[in-house]
């Protein structure tokens, strides 16, 4: 097809994304869009998308996009043969775990995670023996080995609800430290943390959030909670990425930051014209290792396909559907 005939043909698609991608750099991504489409096609494949994935990803070639718990959520009840998993690794296990018919792919293996990477299996089982009977609440940034050895997940979203569902005095949380404060922080349960941080949430700096205040009056601060507790402190509203998405719809505040991830403001303005986005943000290195073309050559290759060793894949599973079913 020429350059030409696919410009034409993914001009509705620019039409939607044209506020955060300039005119010039759209031809760079028009080939990879149009090939990805047919490949969805062919492939019997859909894809899911994280909320950090770049607005080409996002809003141009996704099918289901939202955060940890949406795309866990709707991983269960995809029909298509293929899963791609657009974002990191952990997400693709979970899909994976809770619809292992499916071949789930990830455009790069090497799209990791520091929280999941903060703590092993064997980390657990010695927290389980310095802690007896406390239940071990796992945050799905994790792997499946992890999970496997966990009595239930949570994510952003629900890790409140989860924590007061067990009905105990006292639980373990793992591995973001900073989740683990700021949850208990809102709870009478007692949480007992490991000491892992996501490395983009945890730049964030007090400081930073009051120069942004100085440097733009009246603007409204929402924060991940994977930010540290003294950020949390300084921002008028805490939630996963979908509830901050969600606020943004409901209050349309004049203007807005979100202490996160840069890809999520963007995707967000997207929907929002009216709302001005101030855009100060931390990149996710292992969210940004996924690119169209990347995602275009899983569906030409069929690869990476991810897999879950048989023996973690029901303690793995039993964790995340604990959750889903608790939420
Ligand atoms: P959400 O579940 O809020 O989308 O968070 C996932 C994540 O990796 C945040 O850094
Ligand atoms: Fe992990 Fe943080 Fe990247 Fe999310 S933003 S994938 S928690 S490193």
């Amino acid at each position: 097809m020429s350059a030409s005939t696919v410009l034409e043909r993914t001009a509705p698609l620019y039409q939607r994304v044209k506020s955060v991608i300039p005119p010039i750099e759209w031809p760079v991504f028009a080939d990879d869009v149009e090939a990805i489409l047919e490949l969805k096609k062919t492939r019997n494949a859909v894809i899911l998308a994280h909320n950090y994935m770049t607005p080409e990803i996002f809003h141009c070639v996704a099918d289901i996009v939202g955060d940890s718990l949406a795309l866990a959520r709707e991983a269960m009840k995809v029909d298509a043969e293929v899963i791609v998993l657009a974002g990191v690794h952990f997400m693709a296990e979970t899909a994976k775990m809770l619809n292992p018919s499916k071949k789930v792919l990830i455009p790069d293996l090497e799209a990791g995670c520091s929280l999941a990477a903060s703590i092993t299996a064997a980390d657990v089982r010695l927290m389980r023996e310095k802690f007896p009977g406390r239940p071990v609440v796992t945050y799905v940034n994790s792997s499946a080995a992890v999970k496997a050895e966990s009595d239930i997940c949570c994510t952003s979203g629900n890790a409140k609800k989860i924590v007061e569902s067990l009905g105990v005095p006292e639980v373990i949380m793992l591995p973001d430290e900073y989740l683990a404060q700021n949850i208990a922080a809102q709870t009478k349960v007692k949480v007992i943390a490991w000491a892992g941080h996501c490395e983009v949430h945890e730049r964030f700096t007090p400081a930073e959030v009051r120069a942004l205040r100085t440097d733009h009056p009246g603007v409204i601060i929402l924060a991940h909670p994977e930010c540290p507790p003294d950020v949390i402190a300084e921002a008028d509203y805490t939630g996963s990425t979908a509830d901050m998405s969600n606020y943004v719809g409901r209050e349309k505040p004049a203007r807005v930051v979100l202490l996160t991830e840069c890809s999520m403001a963007d995707n967000v303005s997207v929907n929002h014209p009216d709302v001005n986005f101030v855009k100060p943000c931390n990149l996710c290195p292992h969210m940004k290792r996924i690119t169209l073309p990347k995602i275009r050559r899983a569906l030409e290759t069929m690869t990476h396909e991810v897999t879950i060793p048989a023996e973690l894949m029901d303690p793995a599973r039993r964790s995340v559907e604990r959750m889903l079913a608790a939420s």
